[in-house]
């Protein structure tokens, strides 16, 4: 009987070394020794699956690779040294000059930032639909769409996207479907399983979840990978191997953080409804959620993270965050520790008003990633908090 990805990711190892180490070894070095130059000659000339140079692979890297791709349902990967270089290896490896991208407003700033400032300083084109009406991205396919990208849930609106409908209609079109899985992680929602041909991480958060590395994942269909490993052994955002020895034991727990933190952001969500300082609570799995039925449809919980209006829009916001005493103001999410931020005064505060509300940021918007404290002390930070906003 084969084992259930949450067993292979606590038990997929690099071969054990002549000490027999339990834990697995890390490989921290940037080259690899050959025996003579006829094993050297056959390693470059690719005849074999010789390391060489760990921009290129090292067996600390792979394991990582190995159990995202196990966790994920996917052939293969490639790791990198941020989510954001993931995200661009992709773009400069599936679009080129002439190629349009389909994607929507509710993506990550940074990566918002490379498809309307970058992309189209190569002649690549990209159309913005509305995340929540599915007719409007069939209308915006061109014939050179080569590839949509899609987060869900989003940071940080927490929107959801229909994974099934938005696999058929890639499928449908030929085009390549990848999807930024950082907010569900795999232990709540696989995207291949709805036709996505790739998924993405950033491993900064939930995956090391212990708000120590940056790090990056892309897994998917082989022929993609083998096309996006050529890019980046040539233009260099390999991660390090400490960073992916970090990562791979980190996904030893990632299913019982996961749950932790679902269970701690649930318990935060029921003590937050109806408090007389907010306007309104935002969590995948609330019923007041939008997307509530697809959020319940293609994830196993809501997620860790937990976003509330308060009613006393900036200045409220500011009164909230200055009033926590054990959360952590920063703007990391999916750590250990529970973290406030208040997108309105820090991340989006270069956009109009008008351009934060197309992205569901509202003046009095808080984001809280939910960590592992007892449920008891980040609920009664939160509400003390509150009492002051
Ligand atoms: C959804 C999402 N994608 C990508 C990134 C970028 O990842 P990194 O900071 O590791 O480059 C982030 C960072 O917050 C994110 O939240």
């Amino acid at each position: 009987m084969d084992q259930h990805p949450i067993t292979r990711a606590v038990r997929i190892q690099t071969a054990r070394t002549r000490e027999m180490e339990h834990s697995t070894p890390l490989f921290l070095t940037s080259s690899f020794c050959f025996e003579d130059a006829e094993e050297m000659r056959a390693a470059f000339a690719g005849e074999n699956n010789d390391n060489i140079y760990s921009r290129y692979s090292n067996p600390s890297v792979q394991e990582f690779i190995d159990k995202m791709c196990v966790l994920e349902g996917m052939e293969a990967g490639f790791a990198t040294s941020s989510g954001m270089s993931a995200i661009f290896g992709c773009f400069m490896t599936f679009l080129k000059s002439g190629d349009h991208l389909l994607s929507c407003k509710s993506i990550f700033g940074s990566t918002h930032t490379i498809v309307t400032k970058y992309l189209p300083r190569w002649n690549i084109d990209y159309s913005y639909a509305e995340i929540d009406k599915p007719e409007t991205w069939e209308a915006l396919i061109k014939p050179n769409t080569k590839l949509i990208y899609v987060e869900t849930p989003t940071n940080p609106g927490l929107d959801i996207v229909d994974m099934e409908w938005l696999g058929n209609l890639a499928k449908k079109h030929g085009i390549i479907l990848l999807v930024d899985n950082c907010f569900a992680t795999p232990i709540l929602q696989k995207p291949a399983q709805y036709g996505a041909n790739l998924v993405l991480h950033s491993a900064t958060k939930w995956l090391d979840g212990q708000g120590r590395v940056l790090g990056g994942v892309v897994v998917g269909e082989k022929n993609l990978i083998d096309e996006l490993y050529l890019f980046c052994r040539n233009t260099g955002p390999a991660i390090s191997p400490f960073h992916a020895w970090l990562l791979s034991k980190s996904l030893e727990t990632l299913d019982v953080r996961i749950q932790r933190h679902c269970d701690n952001a649930e318990a935060l969500v029921q003590a937050l409804e109806n408090h007389p300082k907010i306007n309104w609570i935002k969590y995948p799995f609330h019923p007041s959620h939008p997307m509530y039925e697809i959020a319940k449809k293609q994830m196993a919980r809501g997620g860790g993270l937990v976003t509330f209006d308060l009613k006393g829009g900036v200045e409220g916001g500011k009164k909230f965050m200055n009033a926590l005493n054990m959360l952590s103001l920063t703007s990391n999410l999916g750590d250990t520790r529970s973290i406030a931020s208040h997108p309105a005064s820090t991340t989006h505060s270069k956009l109009s008003s008008e351009e934060q509300l197309s992205v569901g940021i509202t003046p009095g918007l808080i984001r809280i990633s939910v960590g592992l404290e007892h449920k008891d002390d980040i609920i009664g930070d939160i509400m003390q908090a509150l009492a002051k906003s």
